[in-house]
């Protein structure tokens, strides 16, 4: 008897999940960004999420779960019902770097399903107007002749401008002292009003104030310049060679996630990417397009993998306090 019991079980799970999948989706989709409205995170997902609530016909809601460099969101989504109503943003610092600053209550590998690779930017050393640097190297000479290292202002321990700052240290030999934000739109408001000296931020983030005059831009960590800026030399030819980074985003779905319902967000996110208006408003914020052949799941997945075994040593070696 119980064992009919439990063969009627997982039939009548596996009918409503495929049910489930048939009907994807019913209601709205929440897409948890782990950092603070304004910032890059927060403005590359509601450009797509204006698309994608077209082609899904459901509202794509973003709800913004700060705190602990991206974890805490992270952590909300990874325990959501694996359903397709819950989606994790997310990107180097969130969905790799983490992993090495924090005990984290989840895997990140084990108990999220990739869904597709977004947009990615090169990162980009910028300062207050007030630094008297008009370059790289003038940058470095001023930064050196402080009497105590200058504030850096980061997403938190973990986040990607956190990481970019922990790299700028390893090449340059030179202390930052990092101040802590929700997000690096928070952070680059400081910047802009002089509160901070600098951000190593995602191109997508400061180009705009930079274009503005409100802050000074010195490198972007590539080994090219970002189409759009071509006025902003790459880190080689401004002195500090092969500091390149590359920030990558992406999304993902807690374990579990019907195969059908992956697919239909990822085949979602795809058409908001082929899209021309899209594709401007990317371009124009810095942000390089992905190749169609690593948008599957299985790409992310592999360079979420890849990106892991490059980046953890370094940042282990750091021995981020996280009390
Ligand atoms: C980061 O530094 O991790 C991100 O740029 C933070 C954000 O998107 O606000």
């Amino acid at each position: 008897m119980r064992r009919i019991c439990a063969v009627l079980v997982a039939m009548f799970a596996f009918v409503s999940s495929a049910d489930a999948a048939d009907t994807y989706p019913s209601r709205a989709i929440t897409v948890i960004v782990p950092f603070a409205a304004g910032g890059p995170s927060d403005a590359m997902m509601r450009i797509l999420g204006e698309h994608m609530r077209q082609t899904l016909g459901q509202p794509v809601l973003i709800e913004n779960v700060t705190g602990a460099g991206g974890s805490i969101g992270v952590g909300r989504a990874v325990h959501s019902a694996p359903d397709g109503y819950t989606v994790s943003f997310g990107h180097l610092g969130t969905h790799v770097a983490n992993g090495a600053v924090y005990k984290l209550g989840y895997d990140l590998v084990a108990d999220l399903e990739p869904v597709v690779l977004l947009p990615s930017n090169p990162m980009i050393i910028v300062s207050k107007t007030a630094v008297p640097a008009k370059s790289l190297k003038e940058l470095l000479a001023w930064m050196k002749a402080q009497p105590r290292p200058v504030a850096a202002g980061t997403a938190g321990n973990g986040s990607g401008s956190h990481i970019a700052g922990l790299y700028f240290e390893q090449v340059t030999g030179i202390k930052l002292q990092y101040v802590p934000y929700r997000g690096t739109g928070p952070a680059l408001n400081d910047l802009v009003a002089g509160q901070i000296d600098l951000i190593v931020d995602q191109t997508s983030n400061s180009i705009n104030q930079v274009r503005a005059g409100a802050i000074r831009a010195y490198a972007v960590t590539d080994d090219k310049r970002v189409e759009s800026a071509p006025e902003i030399p790459t880190v080689d030819e401004a002195g500090l060679p092969g500091f390149h980074m590359t920030l990558w985003s992406g999304l993902w779905v807690p374990k579990g996630t019907p195969k059908e319902i992956v697919e239909r967000l990822n085949q979602a996110v795809i058409a908001a990417l082929n899209d021309s208006d899209v594709r401007k408003r990317m371009k124009d914020l810095g942000l390089q397009m992905t190749p169609q052949d690593q948008l599957t799941p299985e790409a992310l997945g592999a360079l979420q993998r890849a990106e892991i075994a490059k980046w953890w040593p370094m940042i282990k070696a750091a021995r981020i306090s996280t009390e």
